[in-house]
């Protein structure tokens, strides 16, 4: 059992000296409470989940398409997966820029990078009107031709898309799209204080009405001469064979298979992901300590209830907002994205709510919750521990009741975090990034900084 300690400690990477002290302090003690750890954690696991179900938290696999999430109305296929999985990363894609400069430089993944766990690598995204990439995206900027008006930026942190089916009924930070999930009875509002959310009438769930928008918002169009041109045809014939084909190559099927290429990212390969198949190896003691304290005295759980620790569920936790003097305006538009759900329901009870999001793959950027205003994973906890809103717009009635001091110790801080940073990242999330596009174009990015750095000829 000793040996077995060391081992796993070993292959995480994890200090020798660390390892040794263990041994050395407390070897039989430890490997009792070992298993014991694992034991409890189970159990606290199984209270937290509907039914009682470990497997409630275990994600499907992207290999195994009938284990995903999927919209009635896009069901998912091989080859829709495949198609999606390219137009994603299309710089072709962007034929209708604000400016002349801009004309097929930007793709979806201009604003969720790969290496940066499908976020910008930056405290905000920029897609068309930046130029360069850097190692992240962090090292994106305005282009020098542009005004700051002619950008595309938002107001608010970009979310990841990793998991995104599981939170696929109502998309984006203030779950306006999607037609059922969260927003059904809300169908007043529909089109109303944000005019495209008139899409929900279609019936898709969010990711796949959102899509259709964010092309048009990302200044993205396809057009049947477009897929001819970039090499695509044959793709959208196998994809949508029963399309007719006077709409087979728009901006709807686009949507659909960009939406079922997102529903198979799903971080599988977590530590906690093995540990609940039956790895018990897979996480060290201070993750799996610091899972504890997440289903138990940090009540983490209580929100974050989801197959991917998110929710479609929205809360205030009193958070700053994007620091407007540091970030790219994106107009009216930003104060809207600041009230949060109340920006779609125009209801006071849900001004300040936000999305409960994933938690898996947080190391990927260091900037947290909707405005990036923590830089750590210590800080977020301490944000927690504390339950002290830092954002004075945001009064304490409408702030969670769950948003409360946990008195947590420093020990179970440090775990917590260990839990987060280690025990939900899967590294290996680059399997989801094709190695070329059907069109032989530069990708994420094509304008000539991002080219250069790129390699792209
Ligand atoms: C300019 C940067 C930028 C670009 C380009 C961009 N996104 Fe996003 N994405 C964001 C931001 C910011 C959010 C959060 C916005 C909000 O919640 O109001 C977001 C949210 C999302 C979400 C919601 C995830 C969730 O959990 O609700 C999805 C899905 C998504 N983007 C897909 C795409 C697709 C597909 C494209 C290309 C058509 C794209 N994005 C292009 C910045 C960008
Ligand atoms: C009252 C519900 C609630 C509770 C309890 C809660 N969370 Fe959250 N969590 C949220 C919401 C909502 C957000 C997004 C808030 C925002 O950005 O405005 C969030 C955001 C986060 C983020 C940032 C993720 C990102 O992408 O930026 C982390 C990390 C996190 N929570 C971890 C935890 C941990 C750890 C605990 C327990 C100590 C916890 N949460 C307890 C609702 C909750």
């Amino acid at each position: 059992m000793c040996f077995y300690l060391l081992n796993s400690y070993m292959t995480r990477f994890y200090s020798l000296l660390a390892c040794i002290s263990l041994v050395a302090v407390s070897c039989t003690s430890d490997t009792i409470e070992g298993d014991q750890l694992d034991l409890s954690l189970q159990n606290v696991i199984k209270q937290a989940a509907p039914a009682g179900r470990l497997d409630h938290f275990v994600l499907g696999e992207y290999t195994d398409l009938a284990s995903l999430p999927q919209d009635p109305l896009n069901p998912l296929t091989e080859m829709k997966v495949e198609l999606g999985s390219f137009l994603f990363f299309e710089t072709g894609l962007g034929t209708v820029p604000k400016k002349e400069e801009g004309l097929q430089s930007y793709s979806c993944s201009s604003c969720h990078v790969p290496l940066a766990d499908f976020k910008p690598g930056r405290m905000q995204g920029i897609g068309e009107g930046g130029e360069g990439i850097g190692y992240l995206g962090e090292a994106r900027v305005k282009h020098s031709a542009y005004e700051e008006g002619d950008m595309d930026v938002q107001g608010i942190r970009p979310l990841t898309v990793l998991n995104v089916a599981y939170s696929a009924e109502n998309t984006l930070w203030n779950g306006s799209f999607g037609s059922a999930g969260a927003n059904e009875g809300t169908e007043d509002v529909w089109g109303v204080i944000d005019e495209a959310t008139e899409l929900n009438h279609l019936g898709y769930q969010g990711l796949e009405t959102q899509n259709i928008e964010g092309l048009n918002i990302h200044r993205m169009l396809m057009t049947p001469e477009l897929a001819e041109d970039l090499n695509y045809k044959e793709y959208f014939d196998s994809a949508f064979p029963d399309v007719a084909e006077a709409d087979r190559y728009s901006n709807l099927t686009v949507s659909l298979a960009i939406s079922a290429y997102l529903r198979t990212l799903t971080t599988s390969k977590a530590p906690f992901q093995d540990w609940l198949r039956g790895d018990m190896q897979a996480m060290s003691v201070s993750e799996k300590r610091g899972a504890m304290v997440f289903f138990t005295k940090g009540n983490c759980s209580s929100c974050h209830t989801g197959t991917a620790l998110s929710a479609t569920k929205f809360f205030a936790l009193g958070v700053n907002d994007l620091d407007q003097s540091v970030s790219f305006q994106e107009n009216e538009k930003t104060m809207k994205k600041n009230l949060g759900r109340a920006g779609f329901t125009g209801l006071d009870e849900d001004l300040y709510k936000f999305k409960v999001p994933t938690l898996y793959n947080l190391q990927g950027t260091s900037f947290y919750f909707h405005g990036s205003s923590k830089r750590s994973l210590e800080e977020v906890v301490e944000y927690f521990d504390q339950g002290i809103p830092e954002n004075p717009r945001v009064s304490s009635d409408l702030v969670a009741r769950d948003f409360k001091p946990l008195g947590l110790t420093d020990q179970e801080k440090a775990d917590l975090v260990n839990f987060l940073e280690f025990g939900l990242q899967d590294n290996d999330v680059l399997r989801f990034m094709p190695t070329s596009l059907p069109s032989n174009n530069c990708f994420p990015n094509a304008d000539e900084q991002s080219r250069k750095e790129l390699g792209c000829q």
